[in-house]
């Protein structure tokens, strides 16, 4: 949720600071500015819309700049405007900020600086920030950003520059992201570390409340109490490959072509000798008495679905949306373990839930896609997917990688409370069978019906047990990206209430993968069709309904582990229905990836 970005070195300024926005757009493209040192003063400039627009504002500006701050930006404070675009200034232009998170004291601060005469020019609730640099009376610029940690109270991720000194580069960092990246021939601040690849060859990850002064080519780093710290950079391996398209017209479609690779390689990271999952102590998983699983979105989707796989072994988990998990009356359960799932490890109420999980002494695992990320530092245990960088604002490989490692978490699970010997070739072996399955799947059936939705007012998803957590990631995928209304529904559910809802501007789509569940779902189809809604059904029985429109078969692969199977083409579904809606899939309305926000 917004990108910050900052580059001093010998480079253009303009073209590091502008290409490291376009790596970091998914974060936030309501708005976009950079602001640089050109002849010892600060030059701004800032636009509504998407980089494309900014690129274009800037086309012959900022010429000789070498040092300078970007960003881009998803509105929380403000509508989306010039004026509310970063970077921001200080009232008299001699302080430059650009700053991702939330300051949720700044009402109270902008109060007492206007009732001193201080004039604002944006509704957001970080140009207090540049406002309070202005007029702090600490003696020197880094005094003055230290004082700010006093001051502000949410979280922040801050790169500033002071007009007085040219070429200078400050940063400070409080629950949201910042990464210092190390080239030959200059220094780059970022959100992520996405938008350094290619660019630097090490990086180091802020801490909390660490200070960053870069003069020149010298970088200092300091504690809160502004103590010199030691940077401990570490080497940065991805490629630009790993983050290019490719020769794919978009991000989401590139990624769900690489949901086979994903699995693949995620099972990989669960072979005997690196085996993540032996590092979590046996004592632990053989006294756990309750497992919570905490995340949000999609994230918490992929808990869902292996909550009905934890069932058929016997394991019983609660699933919990992270920004409700932090205000439940705590459970202070006995014997809990709470495991994180987040592809970007940096959801603030992701990361917000497991501190309070710690501050309950809950021993903590996270399912995270980012090994530089926040949640990984926190977490006691960490089960990675490796699902290789998902730029695509709606998560499609990361959402198959996490039910991977789970599956995998699971039956470690199984084999250590029933005192087997865990073996996860097997596992891998059918894995291994989905993937070669899913990459020989012919989804041309799927360009035909996301034609035909594209009309299409409401669109329920149901399906019963496991079916209805596909379900619900299923329709998840399609309203954020189609912003068509869907919903998911208990196949058993409709009749009490929601066939109201049913009638022919209704598309029913029905999961059917479990043998057992089949022929109750087969009823649910009829009651659909007699209120006149089409229905699309996927499975991969070989079943002739005369009340299903279309039928997609399913590859056939051991129920347990359909859901890897059934979301692939409800994935490809939704990114089909928003092309034929003339949407953009890699970048929904109103929503970033990597929400840093609570
Ligand atoms: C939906 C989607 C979001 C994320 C959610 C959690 O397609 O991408 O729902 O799943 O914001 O993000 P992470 O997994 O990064 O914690």
């Amino acid at each position: 949720m917004c990108g910050i970005i900052g580059y001093i070195g010998a480079k253009p300024a303009k073209q590091e600071i502008l290409q490291s926005l376009q790596l970091l757009e998914y974060r936030g493209y309501d708005s976009a500015g950079l602001c640089c040192f050109e002849n010892d003063k600060l030059k701004l400039i800032k636009k509504k819309g998407k980089v494309s627009t900014l690129i274009t504002a800037c086309e012959n500006e900022f010429v000789t700049a070498h040092c300078g701050i970007g960003h881009t930006r998803w509105a929380t404070h403000g509508d989306p405007s010039d004026k509310n675009a970063h970077p921001h200034l200080s009232e008299n232009n001699n302080v430059a900020i650009v700053h991702n998170g939330i300051i949720e004291n700044f009402e109270s601060l902008k109060g007492n600086l206007q009732k001193n005469g201080t004039r604002f020019r944006s509704e957001t609730d970080s140009e207090v920030i540049a406002q309070l640099l202005q007029k702090s009376k600490c003696e020197s610029e880094l005094k003055k950003v230290q004082e700010l940690s006093t001051l502000l109270k949410g979280s922040y991720a801050i790169a500033i520059l002071f007009k007085e000194l040219s070429n200078q580069i400050f940063a400070i960092k409080k629950n949201s992201p910042l990464i210092l990246g190390k080239a030959n021939d200059g220094l780059y601040l970022s959100s992520d570390v996405n938008a350094l690849i290619g660019k630097t060859s090490e990086y180091y990850i802020m801490q909390e409340n660490d200070i960053i002064w870069i003069d020149n080519q010298d970088v200092y780093l300091f504690d809160s109490n502004l103590r010199a710290k030691d940077i401990e950079y570490q080497p940065l391996t991805l490629t630009t490959q790993d983050i290019s398209r490719g020769t794919f017209e978009h991000y989401m479609h590139k990624e769900i072509m690489q949901v086979p690779q994903a699995i693949e390689l995620t099972m990989t990271e669960f072979e005997p000798m690196q085996n993540p999952l032996t590092r979590i102590p046996a004592e632990l998983i053989k006294s756990a008495e309750h497992f919570s699983i905490i995340g949000c979105g999609t994230a918490y989707n992929a808990g869902n679905t292996i909550s009905y796989y934890a069932r058929q072994r016997d394991i019983f988990v609660d699933c919990y949306y992270a920004s409700e998990y932090r205000y439940e009356k705590f459970l202070s359960r006995k014997n809990e373990v709470c495991i994180f799932i987040s592809q970007s490890g940096e959801t603030a109420d992701t990361i917000e839930a497991l501190k309070k999980a710690k501050e309950h002494n809950i021993p903590t695992i996270v399912v995270t896609n980012v090994a530089s990320s926040t949640l990984n530092k926190l977490a006691d245990y960490i089960l990675p997917t490796k699902a290789g960088p998902e730029i695509a604002v709606a998560s499609t490989k990361a959402y198959s990688a996490q039910i991977t490692a789970l599956y995998a978490f699971i039956d470690y699970v199984y084999c250590i409370k029933n005192g087997i010997n865990c073996r996860s070739c097997i596992l891998k072996d059918k894995l291994k069978d989905i993937c070669d399955k899913l990459k020989s799947y012919d989804l041309s059936i799927i360009d035909n019906i996301a034609n035909q939705l594209k009309n299409i007012e409401r669109v329920f998803f149901i399906g019963r047990g496991v079916d209805f957590a596909t379900s619900q990631e299923a329709s998840l995928k399609l309203k954020e990206i189609s912003n068509i209304h869907s919903e998911a529904l208990y196949a058993g559910e409709l009749k009490h209430g929601t066939l109201a809802l049913i009638d022919e501007n209704t598309v029913v789509i029905v999961i059917a993968t479990q043998k057992e569940l089949l022929e109750k779902t087969i009823n649910s189809v009829y009651e659909i069709k007699a209120r006149g809604a089409k229905v699309i059904m996927l499975t991969q029985f070989e079943v002739s309904i005369d009340a299903v429109d279309i039928l997609v078969s399913l590859p056939q692969t051991d129920q347990l582990l359909m859901a890897e199977v059934s979301i692939y083409p409800l994935q490809m579904l939704a990114y089909k229905t928003a092309l034929y809606k003339g949407l953009d899939p890699d970048k929904p309305r109103n929503l970033a990836k990597s929400v840093t926000v609570e």
